[in-house]
């Protein structure tokens, strides 16, 4: 792929992209008008989104620069990396949600500035980091949101199974008939998780899906992404907590100040070297107990701040 991206513009496909959806009901509406080509499976091994030379500006600053990564059908990828590394820039660049100031990011093998929202919805679905919407739905209208960019199409025979489904594998249902906003922060990620499995794309990404979940349901949903990985999807999801990374991840890859530091197998990425450097914080890296997995944990002074709070030196 030789095809090159135009410098960003104030208002580039993406961001008119971005425009149509948050015109809401009728944004929808006239996504359901538009001619729209119904995708099939990619095939196992194929590339569903890739990022080819990627630089991004925001407010005036190169957030991303010379970022290659590709999301392959069939794998789980972890994005992972420190506060600011750019995760969630990469991750919208992925979703064709950004405009690249050079490279370019192709989904289900076209460039992304290509796709129209109504296709681009068919094609992947998205768990933003955070969403400042405060729905006045309930939460089964909420996940049914998700089936949406299916309306018109023989997909749309699958809507009540797809959204019974989602609500199942998240462990919703139990207040399924309750107002959006009256959820707590993890409830209302697992309903926002379920709304993006019900679109049921052929690419799941998503930005933080474990950040406000309990341990069971962290567990949950990374068992949840490989699922979908073994059915023939591509997931990428970012993560903070490293052993969930480690445990369920295909690949791992780093990014640390707006480039990609490292990818690959999570045994072959999750390093104590490269990790202490990236995260600036000395870690070790242990097999865990069972299976052997890498589990990364903080370097702590032996004695050091315990439960009466003895101080660390260094922190003085
Ligand atoms: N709209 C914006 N204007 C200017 N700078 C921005 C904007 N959005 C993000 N940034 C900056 O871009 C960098 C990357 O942000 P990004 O949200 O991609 O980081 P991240 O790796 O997802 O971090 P976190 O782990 O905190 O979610 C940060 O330094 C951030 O401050
Ligand atoms: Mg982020």
């Amino acid at each position: 792929m030789t095809e090159q991206r135009g410098a960003t513009r104030q208002s580039g496909p993406a961001e008119q992209r971005r425009t149509t959806e948050r015109r809401g009901l009728l944004g929808r509406l006239a996504a359901r008008r538009a001619p729209r080509r119904v995708p099939g499976p990619l095939p196992r091994g194929a590339v569903a989104a890739e990022a080819r030379d990627v630089a991004v500006r925001l407010g005036g600053r190169l957030v991303l620069d010379g970022v290659d990564l590709a999301a392959n059908v069939g794998e789980v990828l972890a994005l992972v990396g420190p506060n600011g590394a750019g995760k969630s820039t990469l991750f919208a660049a992925l979703a064709g949600d950004v405009d690249v100031e050079r490279g370019g990011v192709w989904v289900c093998g076209r460039p992304a500035e290509q796709w129209g929202a109504a296709e681009l919805a068919l094609r992947r679905a998205v768990l933003p980091q955070s969403s400042s919407l405060a729905f006045p739905f309930t939460v089964a209208e909420v996940v049914a949101m998700g089936r949406a960019p299916w309306a018109g199409t023989p997909a749309a025979e699958d809507d009540s199974r797809a959204v019974a489904e989602a609500m199942a594998a998240t462990e919703v249902e139990g207040f399924a008939e309750r107002p959006f906003s009256a959820l707590s922060g993890g409830e209302r990620a697992r309903v926002s998780l379920a709304r993006a499995l019900a679109q049921r794309t052929g690419l799941l990404l998503l930005d933080e899906p474990t950040a406000a979940l309990d341990l069971r349901h962290q567990e949950l949903v990374l068992r949840i992404c490989r699922r979908r990985a073994a059915a023939g999807d591509a997931v990428v999801v970012v993560l903070h907590d490293l052993g969930l990374a480690a445990a369920y991840a295909d690949r791992v890859a780093v990014l640390s100040g707006g480039r990609l530091v490292a990818d690959g197998p999570p045994a072959s990425v999750l390093r104590a070297e490269l990790l202490s450097e990236v995260y600036r914080q000395p870690v070790e890296v242990l097999p865990h107990p069972s299976g052997g997995a890498p589990l990364v944990v903080p370097v702590r002074p032996v004695g050091g701040a315990g439960p009466r709070g003895t101080e660390i030196a260094g922190d003085r």
